[in-house]
């Protein structure tokens, strides 16, 4: 169970160049973060559209044509929304058995695993003919992203040199903006075609499962992984191949070294039980909660949803999400560019406020201006589209990246790839509780529900100030020592007895 990830670009810098392999490597990888994005993306378009609704949902299509019944409520239905979350649920279960097969199998086979379930989900629900082929569809797609998310960031980590591990972890969240922007796209444009427009937007995922498919046959497995399956010759080749210089022993023999100590951990699950690993276990999965409880998905997956139900056209609020999206994908260059230089918890602290700010403002235009049957103003729509706006930007420089980045590198060596399956699952489990309370949410909390999230701002935003320690420019390796041991909370965790085992990973 050895997984080397670096992330903060301090681990002990080998010889080695960016070669051109590597880029290929992580381009080809990071598709896989596109198709999560594109899924994210796709859903709230899809159950926007009519013929969609039509085939699947007759009910909620009757109550969204007699909207000014009901503005909050029309898309109140637990089976639309089972049709969203049930991707996370199958990917929640997923991840678990992705850990296995990238421990047993290697990254590379976990992959091509997730493409093939992907193309089985965009098969399935782009030809659907009822329900239960629609979901069964999804939970294929869910059982991609399970496999996907486990396997892309650990292998975008250990296949990066060290010193351009931070950049390049960013660039799986980089990819789910970007596939989130082009499913709002697709969404925009297939509206207009009828009837089978859904299929289209649904089986556009294909595009990218296929590039995943063949592209990962070009792809070698990370050094770390052959070695941990004591394929140690073969592991040797890979890196000379990914680092393009000759002398390579060094960063060899300290993955050997750290695949040693991780082997003697016979079950990583347990020991991530144990005190010493509370801090990142912790702070792991409460990221999970916080990111998704920010309400980012709320706007992702009912953008479209949501503005009209704040009283835009189908297609001025397909239009809307396209702008947020785009929003989205710029914002986290910044997140790229800044993450090593103000550190983590000025990004995340940074956020809180401002989202928080944002939310407020939101939430008090709906409830005074948009009574239960009403629509906005243009006046007010175009304020609550820009607070949007500025609130996805907040995200996607903080809680959006952070939730990946920093699971993924303050777990020690031997329990890093099973504290990083339960962050992910834990990630996949409140995205699907979004997903399926979100609706029902705002059809009895009303314009409550951007009050919800506000409180549950002010909590993330009070636990980052005191429980989330500045991991930028600490050694991987040495957060125990940096980081855990001088807190003034998490060091009642850190036992004189561990620190035996620490102190000889730490001479490797
Ligand atoms: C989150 C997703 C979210 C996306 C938005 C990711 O980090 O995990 O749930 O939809 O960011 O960009």
């Amino acid at each position: 169970m050895a997984v080397v990830v670096s992330s903060n670009g301090n681990a002990p810098a080998f010889e080695a160049k960016m070669t051109v392999y590597v880029f290929i490597c992580v381009m080809i990888a990071a598709v896989g973060g596109l198709i999560f994005g594109y899924d994210i993306g796709i859903s709230g378009g899809v159950t926007a559209m009519d013929d969609f609704l039509k085939e699947f949902f007759p009910a909620v299509w009757e109550r969204k044509k007699h909207a000014h019944e009901n503005n909050y409520c029309k898309y109140d239905n637990q089976f639309l929304q089972l049709f969203t979350s049930s991707l996370y649920l199958a990917a929640l279960v997923a991840s678990f058995a992705a850990s296995a097969t990238c421990s047993k199998l290697g990254r590379k086979p976990t992959m091509q695993l997730a493409s093939i379930f992907f193309l089985i989900g965009v098969g399935l629900s782009a030809g659907a003919v009822n329900l239960v082929m629609l979901i069964i569809g999804r939970i294929f797609l869910g059982f991609g992203v399970g496999f996907g998310n486990q396997a892309v960031p650990l292998f975008l980590s250990e296949i990066a040199p060290a010193q351009l591990r931070g950049g390049l972890n960013i660039v799986f969240q980089l990819m789910v903006t970007i596939g989130i922007l082009i499913a709002n796209l697709v969404n925009y444009f297939t509206a207009e075609v009828h009837p089978n427009g859904w299929r289209i937007a649904l089986g556009g995922a294909g595009v990218p499962a296929v590039i995943l498919l063949f592209g990962s046959l070009l792809i070698c497995e990370t050094p770390t992984s052959l070695i941990e399956r004591n394929k140690n010759e073969q592991g040797k080749e890979a890196l000379r191949k990914i680092r393009g210089v000759e002398d390579i022993n060094d960063e060899y023999e300290s993955i050997v070294h750290a695949c040693d100590i991780a082997s003697q951990v016979k079950d990583p699950y347990r020991k991530l039980l144990k005190p010493a690993s509370r801090p990142p276990f912790i702070i792991g999965m409460l990221l999970q909660l916080f990111q998704q409880f920010t309400g980012i998905n709320a706007i992702m997956f009912y953008a479209p949803v949501l503005f009209q139900t704040v009283g835009f056209g189908t297609d001025a609020a397909l239009l809307s999400a396209v702008v947020t999206g785009t929003i989205n994908v710029l914002s986290t260059f910044v997140g790229i560019y800044l993450v090593d230089k103000t550190g983590r918890r000025f990004l995340l602290l940074q956020s809180s406020v401002h989202m928080l700010i944002c939310q407020l403002i939101i939430g008090i235009i709906l409830a005074k201006d948009l009574g239960t049957t009403g629509t906005l103003g243009k006046p007010q729509a175009l304020v609550v589209v820009i607070f949007v706006c500025v609130y996805v930007m907040g995200f996607a420089w903080s809680w959006g990246p952070l939730g990946w980045l920093i699971p993924s590198e303050t777990f020690p060596l031997e329990t890093r790839s099973a504290g990083f399956a339960v962050a992910v699952s834990c990630n996949m489990f409140f995205t699907f509780v979004i997903a399926q309370a979100f609706l029902s949410m705002l059809c009895g909390m009303r314009s409550g529900i951007f009050f919800f999230f506000s409180a549950w701002i002010v909590v993330m935003g009070l636990f980052a100030m005191f429980f989330i320690p500045e991991t930028k420019g600490v050694a991987i390796d040495d957060m125990r020592e940096s980081v855990w041991k001088p807190h003034w909370f998490w060091k009642r965790y850190m036992l004189p007895e561990d620190d035996h085992h620490d102190v000889e990973k730490r001479s490797a």
